[in-house]
């Protein structure tokens, strides 16, 4: 067993509920470390059936002594269930779990959701602990305290804020994972940097042939940098009145590009990288922004590997209805985030709808 190695730690600053996001490698057997996260005695921790058979042992090891036990989803979107939910908090009231026990999340994004939700019910709130094991819910789902599941009529319907007592990014937990989830996290911190950080944009596409390579240098400083700029915006901003909302840049595409594909033909990071492609299309359409911008873009996700059009099959008409029906929008109005430019990203109101399939028509790629 190598030597945990901690490299950098990033403050979420909430008051009284604020908390540390470890970074480093092989954290996972620090357990002298993470376990000064945990209050009392009881602990559940909550994986799936493909992250506990890599993973679940080492946390086991470190756990030695307290009460705890383990709930494993099946793997996938699908199961992000109320039903799983109530399965959990079972879970929690066979290990008589009081005030002070903390769930711990192993896994991505479905997991630390589902996870989180089932600390903010269980005696209405107890503590919980993410253990991200994918680049995407290391430098997103983690960080900021959404949680939720969700209902046959959409995704992520049911949920509540509530902040983890800490965050344990363990990058080596990244060896395992496949090719194409890896590019679709790191849309997420292309993301980040097209929202409001046109330093760590410019820093991306110096280092994208490496990023892309997975080396672990740059990968760390990405994580970090992506980490910090959404710790900075909860902070500011923790239940979306206004600022947070701008990490939705590319979602209302991405989401209808999702739907629309029935959640198995793009995944989340790949729609929105699709999405911000499309939404710089539509700021450059309104002459909010310049073309050489969108360009920019464009090869940064092409160079990490990300899809930058509308693949083949789906219908500009049919997406358009489905960005209707997105929970961002107000009664009649397309609100949608756009940008000024790399890093000046902004939420616009009354976006006219001919506009938008105007960009979708020309963004399609044809059969
Ligand atoms: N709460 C938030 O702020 C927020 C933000 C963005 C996305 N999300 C949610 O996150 C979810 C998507 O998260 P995701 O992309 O991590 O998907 P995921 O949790 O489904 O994980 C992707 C796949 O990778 C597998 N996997 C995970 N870690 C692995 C590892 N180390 N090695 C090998 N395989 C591994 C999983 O079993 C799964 O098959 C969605 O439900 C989305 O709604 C939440």
């Amino acid at each position: 067993m190598s030597k945990p190695t901690l490299l950098q730690t990033i403050q979420v600053a909430l008051g009284d509920r604020s908390y540390p996001v470890w970074i480093g490698r092989d954290l996972l057997d620090d357990a002298a470390h993470w376990r000064t996260a945990l209050r009392g005695k009881h602990v559940l921790v909550i994986s799936n059936r493909t992250v506990a058979p890599l993973y679940l042992q080492r946390i086991a090891l470190g756990l030695d002594g307290l009460h705890w036990s383990s709930f494993l989803l099946d793997d996938g979107e699908a199961h992000k269930t109320f039903a799983n939910v109530g399965l959990a908090l079972e879970a929690l009231g066979a290990l008589g779990a009081t005030r002070d026990a903390c769930v711990i999340a192993l896994g991505g994004g479905v997991v630390g959701d589902l996870a989180g939700f089932t600390a903010a019910c269980w005696m209405r709130g107890i503590d919980f602990i993410q253990m991200p094991t994918t680049l995407l819910s290391m430098v997103d789902s983690s960080v900021g305290g959404k949680t939720g599941v969700n209902l046959p009529a959409g995704k992520n319907l049911v949920g509540a804020f509530h902040q983890p007592r800490a965050v344990l990014v363990d990058i080596g937990t990244l060896d395992s994972l496949p090719a194409r989830e890896y590019r679709a996290g790191m849309a997420e911190v292309i993301k980040g940097a097209a929202i409001g950080d046109a330093p760590l944009f410019a820093w991306l596409e110096q280092h994208a042939a490496a990023l892309a390579a997975r080396e672990e240098q740059p990968l760390v400083q990405a994580i970090a940098a992506k980490v910090r700029y959404k710790a900075g915006v909860v902070a500011r901003d923790e239940t979306e009145q206004g600022e947070r909302a701008l990490l939705n840049l590319g979602h209302t595409f991405g989401h209808a590009l999702e739907t629309a594909g029935r959640y198995t033909a793009l995944l989340h990071g790949e729609g929105v990288s699709i999405g911000m492609v499309l939404a710089a299309k539509l700021s450059e359409r309104l002459g909010m922004s310049a073309a050489a911008d969108t360009q920019r873009l464009q090869r940064l996700l092409q160079a990490i590997g990300l899809p930058t059009a509308i693949p083949a099959g789906f219908d500009p008409d049919h997406l358009l209805a489905l960005m209707r029906l997105d929970k961002k929008h107000t009664a009649s109005t397309l609100r949608l985030i756009l940008w000024r430019g790399i890093g000046r990203a902004e939420i616009v109101s009354g976006v006219n709808e001919a506009d938008v399939l105007a960009v979708l028509r020309e963004a399609s790629t044809r059969a």
